[in-house]
């Protein structure tokens, strides 16, 4: 408890020290979001890395967020407490597999939407960028003349077709912890608690998403547990969304929806940051997000012409 204590006033002396701003997403662990000036989905986490005048970000949350905030802030420094903390939507799509892809299908003249799980290599290869809370509203404002190539989640792809009628391209690649919530799970811990509201996150398969009464974003999951009419709230996403919604909603009973396997899930790069590599990193400034500049600039174009299309 002491020790704990001793790190938590340990990261805000250096925090004051560094001029720097903690951002973290809602997947970070209880302790984290408690030191973070800052807590949110990726769209939010992005607004906030545009705005911030601290000198340093650290950003906990996984490498591709980090990355974003540096492509907006090229001359801060961006740290992360883990650098290996990654995500398997940003593995299932290469650049250099996408550059290829692309290459080959040059005359479909494809206007490319990539979602911000993605390395800043693909983002400089897109058009536009989007998150899970603009996504609808940014393949809505698609050139209605061109083919739509979506990378890299085909869940969430699927979620927006059926959300705006456009059809698109999908890029076959999935988050490994939202695809291990079934059909069978859901329907399991619905039946426990029959008068439950199910709210699920897009990156969530077909089927799991026809049994939620809400899809939608990290962050908006918050405002859908505070004005649901029950008390009772099955939350189908990784573990780190309860902590969030416990302090913001401390009414609720928030169940976590659970998969074949476990009571929850976590996402193992998300869990890969600790208080102690908090710490660290804002002791040593250091892992830091370096970017080819190239790429950055390259990658910077469609962010802020999502932040511009999010408005
Ligand atoms: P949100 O932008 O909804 O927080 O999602 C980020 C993410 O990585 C989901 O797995
Ligand atoms: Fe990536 Fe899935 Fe982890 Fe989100 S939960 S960071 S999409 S692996």
């Amino acid at each position: 408890m002491q020790l704990a204590l001793d790190l938590k006033a340990e990261i805000m002396e250096l925090k004051g020290a560094r001029n720097a701003v903690i951002l973290a997403h809602n997947y970070q662990t209880g302790d984290i979001q408690d030191v973070a000036d800052y807590v949110g989905d990726s769209l939010g986490l992005a607004y906030h890395a545009k705005m911030t005048d601290a000198d340093v970000i650290v950003f906990c949350g996984v490498h591709f967020m980090a990355e974003t905030a540096k492509i907006v802030n090229p001359a801060k420094i961006v740290v992360l407490p883990d650098k290996d903390a990654g995500c398997s939507l940003e593995q299932s799509c290469p650049a250099d597999k996408l550059a290829a892809f692309l290459e080959t299908n040059r005359q479909k003249n494809y206007y490319v939407i990539a979602y911000i799980n993605c390395s800043g290599g693909v983002k400089a290869l897109c058009d536009v960028i989007c998150t899970s809370g603009n996504a609808v509203k940014i393949v809505n404002q698609a050139p209605a003349d061109r083919p739509i190539l979506f990378v890299p989640d085909a869940n969430l792809g699927a979620w927006v077709m059926e959300q705006t009628g456009r059809k698109m391209d999908l890029w076959q690649g999935s988050c490994y912890v939202h695809v291990e919530f079934t059909r069978d799970s859901i329907n399991r811990i619905k039946a426990e608690y029959p008068d439950a509201l199910v709210v699920a996150h897009p990156e969530c398969t077909q089927a799991v998403r026809l049994l939620a009464d809400e899809v939608c974003s990290t962050e908006k999951m918050v405002s859908f547990c505070r004005n649901a009419p029950v008390k009772d709230i099955i939350v189908v996403t990784e573990s780190g969304m309860l902590h969030r919604l416990k302090r913001e909603c401390p009414d609720k009973n928030l169940i976590p929806g659970p998969t074949d396997r476990c009571a929850c899930a976590d996402c193992r790069y998300m869990k890969m940051n600790t208080m102690e590599k908090l710490r660290n990193c804002l002791r040593d400034l250091a892992p830091r997000v370096e970017m080819n500049e190239d790429i950055r600039k390259r990658a910077e174009l469609p962010l802020l012409r999502m932040l511009e299309q999010s408005k």
